[in-house]
């Protein structure tokens, strides 16, 4: 069986399985903020139209201006992009027929953008029993590569490395000459966040990868942005196609920015329905992983093949998002994005409903 790459456009994983689709459905496959955007882009939705008859600007300038102040890095060392994925694209393209490391599992597309501009892709595979980086094993092998990808917060398991270890990390990449890319692509659902983009005033060899379509739920929309110091990322941006990133998008990325009180509303929100369901299955006995963000892992205990189970959640219309790609994984835990309180009455149901199946 061929299973998709990435989690949403649930109707693929269907097909995959050859399971008829519920007419109602919950997407946990999608780590979207379940707020859905700021009340501001539906406000202002009709200004958006007087820009589609012209050209965006292709410096992305108003944006980029606003990202600098915010960050407190100049303009030259941001770059724009048409999500998160588009600029992991021209990261891969800057690699070509590099040694590259990645700390897995991880996002899927670090390893397809290294690929593709054929590579030589190495794994550190973090321990997933004790939920650890391993970081001397990775400060050795760093010596040996071009370039290493690590997601911070991590795409799947939700946890987060503090300042501290990428400092660690970016010292060590300096004095091997490589190249660290920490994608940050959840950086804002920490709630004590401590920047790193000061690393970048250190460490020549390093690149930050944001994206704007998680926190402000505009996936649809495409957009996040890259930091790096100016040299680099002037190489980065020679691959990038002029006008990649639309004027929509770039509307919605400057009222975006503002939204600091919506945030916080996230955050809080997130924290409490991840205790919540933590205390669940803690009590039903789940297995998951010690997130920081609004997404987690979870494993089913009681039984040693985990296909079932996840059957069990699709039927019923909850989808997860499979791990069968993400080395370290491989398929033994799903991934699940934290909604709202009413998808988590239905999705606890659905979970106690499957307990119940057992006992
Ligand atoms: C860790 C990580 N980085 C980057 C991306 C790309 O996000 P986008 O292209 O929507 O900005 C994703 C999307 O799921 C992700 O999980």
């Amino acid at each position: 069986m061929k299973w998709p790459t990435h989690g949403a456009n649930p109707q693929f994983l269907y097909k995959a399985l050859h399971l008829d689709m519920p007419e109602t459905v919950i997407d946990f496959s999608a780590n979207i903020n379940p707020i859905g955007p700021p009340a501001t882009v539906k406000n202002r939705w009709n200004e958006l139209f007087s820009l589609v008859s012209d050209y965006p600007d292709p410096t992305a300038e108003r944006l980029t201006g606003l990202l600098s102040k915010q960050e407190g890095v100049r303009k030259e060392q941001i770059l724009v992009g048409n999500g998160g994925a588009e600029l992991i694209s021209l990261v891969g393209r800057l690699l070509t027929g590099k040694k590259v490391l990645i700390v897995q599992p991880a996002f899927s597309e670090y390893e397809e953008a290294c690929r593709v501009n054929q590579c030589e892709v190495r794994y550190h595979l973090m321990d997933v029993d004790r939920w650890e980086l391993r970081i001397d094993e990775l400060l050795v092998s760093l010596r040996e590569v071009d370039a290493v990808f690590l997601c911070n917060p991590n795409n799947p398991t939700g946890m987060f490395f503090p300042k501290h270890t990428i400092e660690v990390l970016a010292r060590e990449c300096a004095r091997y000459g490589t190249l660290l890319i920490v994608d940050e692509a959840f950086y804002d659902f920490i709630e004590e966040y401590e920047s790193i983009v000061s690393c970048l005033q250190h460490c020549e060899n390093m690149i930050i990868l944001r994206s704007m379509t998680k926190m402000f739920s505009i996936p649809g929309i495409r957009l996040g942005y890259l930091m790096a110091n100016e040299a680099l990322l002037a190489k980065i941006r020679e691959s990038k196609p002029h006008w990649s990133v639309n004027a929509i998008a770039m509307k919605v990325g400057e009222w975006c920015l503002s939204e600091s009180d919506y945030i916080e509303q996230t955050i809080q929100l997130i924290k409490k329905e991840r205790e919540r369901l933590q205390s669940f299955y803690r009590d039903q006995e789940f297995s998951y992983s010690p997130s920081n963000v609004n997404f987690y892992l979870l494993k089913d205990t009681k039984v040693s093949d985990p296909f079932p189970f996840f059957r069990f959640l699709m039927e019923k219309g909850m989808i997860p998002r499979h791990t069968m790609n993400f080395p370290g994984l491989d398929g033994k835990w799903l991934r699940l994005a934290i909604k709202g309180e009413n998808e988590h009455e239905r999705l606890l149901e659905v979970m106690s409903a499957w307990r119940r199946l057992d006992s």
